[in-house]
């Protein structure tokens, strides 16, 4: 069927959605501003160049223990500055809720993982077995419930999702797709899924299939749901490319109840295949459409570093998501400064269909 010809039955939900995370003990946005931010990783801190914090720092001193500092050239690249106390080069261990991964200063100017991404996962577990992710704080379409914030907004703060669900097993019936039965176990897809954090969210789950193109990303992955005391648990790790290793698995008839897809801009797999997001996110959407049904549960995407709106994202989801039950969202991606009057910085733009 053309996709023009595809009959609607998901709602489309047109007004932007902020989903907001609000930073865990071991990690803190503490304040940005000058085309800068400063973040706490456990017991560093650190500045990172922000080009969309404009407004002005609310401290006066940021006494960091290393600072990335941006090449002259437009295209990346640059080199970490340290202050006198030693960061341990090989990283460090962190955590959220049962999440345990190492945080390490990269030459790509994070740390190693990416924090912003936590009220996905909450999200991604909300989807799965609703009322247990109740880290997820948003304002916006999709707002549901919380309390209003003093800019009238509705947002839900609150602590990581456990890892382990059964206390919470049919406390919540979804709306459209059935509820989960004892014992019931999801199955994800996690692509681009870099040193697997969102891997070990969704594995409390059931099985998922992590995929990236760099081996090096894989072995910390694997890594990390070790140090997490999670390595038993049904994942498979595999190095492949995103939109190659999608296809083989729609012409395998496999079927997923939840898909996540963090993008870059341009990327290669291991054999060179090259990835470009306006080019080949289409057809890779429309793939993991085929891997979905409508008892799954949902599809998360997420684009950063584009020049693109969230309405190009949902337009293209809508055209390709249409026939299923749910809903269709799409919006911001931020962080809450810590402390009283934090302001959102914004980090990514998203779209994503739920059927929970
Ligand atoms: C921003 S990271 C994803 C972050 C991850 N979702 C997380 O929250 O930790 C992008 C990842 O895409 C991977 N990548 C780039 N091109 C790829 C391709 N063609 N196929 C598979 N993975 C690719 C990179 O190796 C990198 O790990």
């Amino acid at each position: 069927m053309s996709p023009s010809t595809r009959c609607r039955v998901a709602e489309l939900v047109l007004p932007p959605v902020v989903m907001t995370g609000a930073g865990w003990a071991d990690y803190g946005l503490v304040d940005s501003g000058h085309g800068r931010k400063y973040e706490r990783y456990g017991p560093y801190s650190f500045i990172r160049p922000e080009p969309q914090a404009m407004w002005t720092p609310r401290m006066e001193r940021w006494p960091a223990d290393g600072e990335f500092v941006p090449g002259s050239d437009e295209d990346g690249g640059g080199r970490w500055a340290y202050g006198s106390r030693e960061v341990p080069r090989d990283g460090w261990p962190l955590s959220r809720g049962e999440c345990k991964f190492t945080a390490q200063c990269t030459p790509f100017r994070h740390l190693g993982f990416f924090p912003d991404m936590a009220p996905v996962w909450d999200w991604m577990a909300e989807q799965f077995l609703p009322g247990t992710g109740r880290g997820t704080s948003e304002a916006g379409g999709g707002a549901q419930a919380g309390s209003p914030n003093p800019a009238g907004q509705h947002l839900q703060e609150n602590p990581p999702v456990p890892l382990h669900h059964s206390a919470a097993l049919a406390r919540h019936a979804p709306r459209s797709a059935p509820p989960p039965r004892a014992g019931e176990e999801f199955s994800s897809l996690n692509l681009f899924g870099y040193t697997g954090v969102g891997t070990q969210a969704l594995s409390a789950f059931g099985p998922v299939t992590h995929v990236d193109a760099s081996k090096k990303s894989v072995a910390q992955a694997r890594a990390n749901a070790e140090l997490a005391g999670i390595g038993t648990r049904p994942v498979r790790w595999i190095v492949d490319d995103a939109a190659k290793f999608t296809a083989r698995e729609v012409r395998r008839e496999r079927r997923y109840d939840g898909i996540i897809l963090d993008p870059p801009k341009f990327g290669r797999g291991p054999e060179g295949e090259v990835w470009r997001l306006e080019e080949h996110l289409p057809r890779l959407l429309a793939d993991c459409r085929q891997l979905l049904d409508a008892d799954s549960r949902f599809l998360f995407l997420t684009v950063y570093a584009v020049r693109m709106s969230s309405l190009a994202l949902i337009g293209l989801m809508d055209e390709i998501f249409r026939d299923l039950p749910g809903k269709l969202e799409h919006g911001d991606l931020a962080v809450r400064e810590e402390g009283p009057d934090g302001r959102l910085l914004p980090t990514a733009i998203f779209a994503r269909w739920s059927n929970a």
